[in-house]
């Protein structure tokens, strides 16, 4: 167990927006940050972080919390693995408490295969620098491919000894069970006997965009066309391969600076491109690019610049998987090479700048770019054409954005020369067979749908009850130590011995005048939620020198936890719409805060006063109540008598 000074540690050094913008492209925007939110598909940003509080909130999804909570949903991280996660990010010693051998069997599996990945990682890659042989074959390989030894190390390149099992046998003996060793792929279990699935083979690490190794790839060294020249590990529990890219994590920050991301094949395309300073680069392994992908890297850019390798044929079978990446709304760039040149033999047999140059020269917009291919190909084949134009209507109509697609048609028009009336009708049939809607209908669709699945439906009667508890949660958050004047109404006898309202000052915090008002009238939440939350937060404000909101959230069950950062960011949101929409000054908070808690607490109040006369009203009506009618009456009248002194007292804070 990871001890409670470390656990205290990591949440005081770890700044939210810091860590979330390790994984999604952050802009400012007022005090908070704005991004696209990384649990859905979408094109305005609705994602928020909160420097001040240390929270984050999607409103897409309707998840958030703290930092912690931030890696447990993106990363799938358990908690320890989260913490661990911080303190390696923030560079803080780890210190644990003893673990019982019981606790020991008990850590995850996942996480058992992690550390199986991350000891074949260590194993292979001493193989390579520290073994005669590794050194011999493996390493003088990559020095071939013209790898400097910074890059080697800086992309954990390892080598697999070509012996049966001389991973799998220190493995064990170094106590990894062989469960976790062949459930990662890197043992083949036969029977009785035990093989290592890379034998005599270079290694590539994959990496998660944290970092941590999920599998592996294994190149052959020898020219054998029977065996396949890379080896990959098997789809585990922690390797999905349709959602993990190659490089992603030596990219993440280039690719969200450049704004930009080069998409390449292969493995020695991304490690060669980065020693000619090209750090905006993933593979997607020489698999066709899955939505999961392409959607890792529209968190961190809206550009993509797709290379392709200079051979024709897989150009054009790499075309149709392009339309995956347009129907994400972001801009595609191809780029070919020069027939015969991958993008790590181009890369390497020119200078840095050559390259920069080259990629800079003929990237060009995927659409214009297809068109002009097909343009070739009408010409060969007119019959084709009609097929053709299909094709490329097709491409556009994925464009989630209508101006865009507008702009396509007619570009497309030109270098095709087709009339923009025949691409447009086209486009009008595509749709219309497909039952597509136009985009706009798309998008509208698509946030009726989010509000549909807000976690708190708005029922068409707004439930007052839980607005105004939420409230006050709300108001002890944000403002519960302020001090502040209350004016409060007195009653009080007069000298001519009636009663009437007197006005009377009265400084105090927040959390006290809410707690003693509400004490007043013996109120308790009616939201259990909130009423947990109420008692734990008054406690602490009323126990705590210096009460901290992010220090509350990371101390308490994360069911509340993420409650609270939702009732906060709420306000957030509303502000930062404000902001965004109209330019307006929100006027400060604080000026506000004494009339806000008087105006809350009251309205709650004759809330469950009513609440009891409706009752009552009720009660009159049933055979039993009939008999005790006086009593009740009585009571009404009662109640009736405090509702008119709320509502003037209500009437005068308002
Ligand atoms: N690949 C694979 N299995 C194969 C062949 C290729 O998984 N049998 C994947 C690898 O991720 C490889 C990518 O497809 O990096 C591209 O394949 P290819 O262009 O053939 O390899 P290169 O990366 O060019 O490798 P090298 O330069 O070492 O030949
Ligand atoms: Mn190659």
């Amino acid at each position: 167990m990871i001890s409670k000074t470390t656990i205290d540690n990591v949440f005081e050094t770890a700044r939210v927006e810091e860590v979330i913008g390790d994984f999604v492209q952050l802009k400012k925007s007022g005090s908070n940050f704005k991004g696209l939110s990384p649990f859905s598909d979408e094109r305005t940003p609705s994602f928020m972080v909160s420097p001040v509080k240390q929270i984050w909130k999607d409103f897409s999804s309707g998840k958030g919390g703290n930092v912690v909570a931030f890696l447990m949903e993106h990363e799938h991280f358990t908690y320890p693995e989260a913490i661990k996660y911080l303190a390696k990010k923030y560079g803080i010693e780890i210190e644990e408490t003893q673990q019982s051998d019981e606790q020991k069997q008990q850590a995850d599996e996942r996480e058992s295969m992690y550390l199986v990945s991350e000891f074949a990682n260590k194993h292979f890659q001493k193989n390579l620098h520290k073994t005669d042989l590794g050194k011999a074959i493996g390493l003088s390989y990559f020095k071939e491919r013209g790898f400097t030894l910074e890059t080697i190390k800086k992309f954990e390149l390892g080598y697999s000894l070509d012996e049966w099992d001389d991973f799998t046998k220190e493995a064990l003996a170094e106590a990894y069970k062989l469960e976790y060793l062949e459930k990662t792929g890197l043992t083949i279990v036969k029977g009785e006997k035990q093989f290592d699935r890379f034998k005599g083979r270079v290694m590539f690490p994959i990496h998660s965009m944290s970092g941590r190794v999920l599998g592996f790839g294994g190149r052959i060294l020898t020219n054998d066309k029977k065996a396949a020249k890379y080896l990959n590990s098997p789809e585990s529990d922690i390797y999905h391969k349709s959602k993990v890219l190659y490089g992603i994590n030596f990219a993440k920050q280039a690719i969200a600076k450049e704004d930009n991301c080069f998409l390449v094949e292969g493995y020695t395309d991304v490690i060669q491109f980065h020693q000619s300073g090209i750090e905006n680069v993933v593979s997607s392994s020489g698999t066709a690019l899955t939505p999961e992908q392409i959607r890792l890297i529209n968190r961190l850019t809206k550009n993509i610049t797709v290379l392709f390798d200079g051979d024709a044929a897989g150009i054009r079978a790499s075309l149709r998987g392009i339309d995956l990446i347009l129907e994400q709304g972001m801009n595609v760039r191809v780029c070919t090479f020069p027939e015969g040149e991958d993008p790590d033999s181009f890369a390497r047999n020119n200078s840095d700048e050559a390259l920069a140059e080259y990629l800079e020269e003929n990237a060009r917009d995927f659409i214009s770019y297809k068109a002009s291919l097909l343009m070739e190909e009408a010409k060969k084949d007119p019959v084709k054409k009609a097929e053709l134009i299909r094709d490329i209507v097709n491409s556009i109509s994925k464009i989630p954005d209508t101006i865009q697609q507008e702009v396509y048609l007619q570009e497309c028009s030109r270098i095709m020369d087709i009339s923009e009336n025949v691409l447009f009708s086209s486009l009008a049939q595509l749709n219309a067979k497909s039952g597509r809607t136009s985009p706009q209908q798309q998008q509208q669709k698509k946030s009726f749908d989010v509000v549909k699945e807000d976690p708190q439906p708005k029922t068409s009667k707004v439930d007052e009850q839980y607005e105004l508890e939420k409230k006050i949660i709300s108001l002890l958050l944000q403002y519960g130590t302020v001090e502040e004047e209350f004016e409060d109404l007195v009653l009080k006898e007069k000298e001519d011995g009636e009663f009437g309202l007197e006005k009377e000052m009265q400084r105090t915090r927040v959390f006290e005048k809410i707690f003693l008002d509400l004490q007043e009238d013996e109120i308790a939440f009616a939201n259990p939620k909130f009423r947990d939350i109420y008692a734990e937060l008054i406690s602490r404000l009323n126990s705590e020198e210096k009460f901290e909101v992010k220090n509350f959230i990371n101390d308490i069950d994360p069911d509340q936890a993420s409650e609270i950062t939702s009732i906060l960011m709420e306000e957030e949101q509303y502000k930062l719409h404000e902001w965004d929409r109209q330019n307006i000054f929100v006027k400060a908070k604080t000026e506000t805060i004494s009339r806000h808690v008087s105006e809350t607490i009251l309205s709650l109040r004759r809330f469950l006063i009513n609440q009891k006369i409706n009752e009552l009203s009720e009660k009159v009506k049933t055979p039993d109540g009939e008999q005790q009618t006086q009593h009740i009456l009585e009571d009404v009248k009662d109640y009736l008598t405090l509702k008119k002194v709320l509502s003037e007292k209500l009437n005068r804070v308002m």
